[in-house]
């Protein structure tokens, strides 16, 4: 039979075996196998590794060369199922061909187009409800390619009218508005796509990228507890915390602004009135808070992914954002005032850090979403390079893993505790991966693939390229304007007339 390499040798199990190699150039790791079961019929198998022994019998020094491989199960209905019986060594081993290792593997149809499978063209597609549902991270050392491969299932995500909110503390996601220009998106069966009429950026009132921001995130700053004054004020002494929960005491369970705190703290004597003050008018001056917050239904929008850009914002501020917009949007959820979706969390160690190592008051909320999020259909996107220092339990909420490489020992073996079903091999795996390379693990596949990401049909962050974008377009738009036949539209109004109403 055609394409035959191999043959079985040793102990074979339904799992995995290893087989003699024809000829060493026609077999390498990573490739993909096929052999017979007599229950069960052909399935495909992955090489997970090849080694070359010297053969006893000969003292030529030549050597043989053996391959171990791990069988992939197929799809029946809608689970993967594995053979019942082993398979028998002296069997032959085939080339598998790509469409019987895509139809092993059952990838869901017109699912998030992820990349290639290993050093094939087979494509890998994820389910999204999966993905949604029941929550991803994706973890790697830094510049191994999180964000871009975070940005590749959000556009996917967007392509299927999912609502997105991206917490992106060092601004790398409103590129995701312009198009790629990339070449190899082509090998990937793809073409260059901005995003610009799905996206858009808010950022805090005091953020550098105010004038370039789509809309300014106001946080409603009625009732804020004693724990959010103490962090955004960074009040540190124990008799100032007290003297904060007393001044909310006060309040008597009356609404109450920053401003009404301050008044109140105005009765203070002592030392503490000044710090007390102090802490609060610094609060006051952020401008975060406001009487006429954005409404919370703005950020979560059926096929549209608001991007909080938290870049050159203050940490202690970005930390009680996350944690009053993701609060609001959860209570929201639940009570079904806005659309299912998914909140992406770049940068997540330092919303939800182990315990022990850090503290924010975002994580709280974080991990509820995290346990209780798919019942009411908001999931999370969990992205970091240090897997230790994220809350193992939120990390364990994550059903669809994908990672890039790690090569930390301590990331390395929250990852070996954290994901269930990782072998030592893969973590040999991980720690070589080349960049855009991931390992994912997902629910609906009964074995690990490795992924090669896919190109972004939009922009990745370079700055400066979207300063030139936008430099081309302002030029275009002068020229527009000075060309007395032709329309000039109105640039305001848009995706904030429509929420507001007027100009
Ligand atoms: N799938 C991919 N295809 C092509 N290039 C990629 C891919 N993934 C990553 N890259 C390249 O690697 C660089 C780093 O990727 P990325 O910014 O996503 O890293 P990161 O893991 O988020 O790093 P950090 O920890 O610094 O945030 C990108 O600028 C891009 O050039
Ligand atoms: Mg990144």
């Amino acid at each position: 039979m055609r394409g035959e390499v191999g043959k079985i040798v040793g102990e074979a199990t339904p799992y995995e075996f290893s087989f003699q190699i024809y000829n060493p150039l026609e077999v390498k790791k990573g490739d993909f196998v096929k052999v017979w079961n007599d229950a069960d019929g052909w399935f495909a198998a992955y090489v997970s590794e090849i080694k070359a022994v010297s053969k006893s019998d000969e003292r030529d020094g030549s050597e043989t060369y053996l391959a171990k491989a791990v069988v992939l199960g197929k799809r029946s209905g809608k689970s993967i199922i594995l053979p019942k019986t082993p398979f028998v060594p002296g069997d032959r081993v085939f080339k598998a061909e790509e469409d019987f290792v895509a139809e092993c593997l059952g990838f869901y149809e017109d699912g998030v187009y992820l990349g290639y499978l290993g050093d094939t063209k087979i494509r890998v597609t994820l389910n999204p409800n999966t993905l949604v549902q029941k929550h991803v991270c994706i973890l790697a050392k830094t510049g191994s390619g999180k964000s871009y491969t975070a940005a590749v299932i959000i556009e996917e995500l967007l392509e299927k009218d999912v609502a997105l909110l991206i917490i992106d503390p060092h601004g790398e996601y409103e590129s995701l508005k312009y198009p790629n220009d990339d070449e190899s998106l082509e090998e990937f069966g793809l073409k260059p796509k901005g995003y610009a009429d799905k996206v858009r950026m808010f950022v805090p009132p005091k953020s550098p990228l105010a004038d370039k921001a789509d809309g300014i995130l106001r946080l409603d700053g009625i009732n804020l507890s004693a724990e959010e004054i103490i962090e955004m004020g960074e009040i540190r002494k124990s008799s100032a915390q007290a003297a904060i929960y007393q001044l909310i005491r006060e309040m008597r369970g009356r609404t109450y602004t920053i401003q009404d705190l301050i008044d109140e703290a105005e009765q203070l004597s002592g030392n503490l009135k000044a710090e007390i003050i102090g802490a609060l008018t610094k609060i006051e001056e952020t401008e975060l808070f406001s009487e006429n917050p954005t409404p919370i239904d703005v950020l979560m929008q059926k096929g549209k992914a608001v991007i909080l850009n938290l870049a050159g914002v203050d940490p202690v501020h970005q930390d009680i954002i996350v944690a009053k917009v993701c609060r609001e949007i959860f209570e929201m959820r639940k009570r079904g005032e806005i659309d299912p979706g998914m909140i992406v969390v770049d940068e997540a160690h330092n919303f939800v850090p182990e315990k022990g190592i850090d503290k924010s008051v975002s994580s709280s909320i974080l991990r509820t979403i995290a346990s209780e999020g798919r019942k009411f259909a908001l999931g999370l996107m969990i992205i970091s390079q240090r897997p230790a220092r994220i809350d193992k339990n939120v990390l364990s909420q994550c059903n669809t893993q994908i990672i890039l490489r790690v090569t930390n020992p301590n990331d390395i073996n929250s990852i070996k505790r954290g994901v269930e079903g990782i072998t030592s091999e893969m973590v040999e795996e991980i720690k070589r991966l080349p960049v855009g390379h991931a390992l994912v693990i997902t629910p609906d596949l009964e074995r690990p693939v490795i992924v090669r990401v896919r190109t972004r049909k939009s922009k990745h962050k370079e700055a400066e390229e979207i300063i030139k974008f936008e430099k081309k377009k302002a030029k275009k738009e002068e020229k527009r304007k000075d060309s007395p036949k032709k329309e000039i539209k109105e640039k305001k109004g848009g995706f904030f007339k429509k929420l507001f109403g007027g100009d």
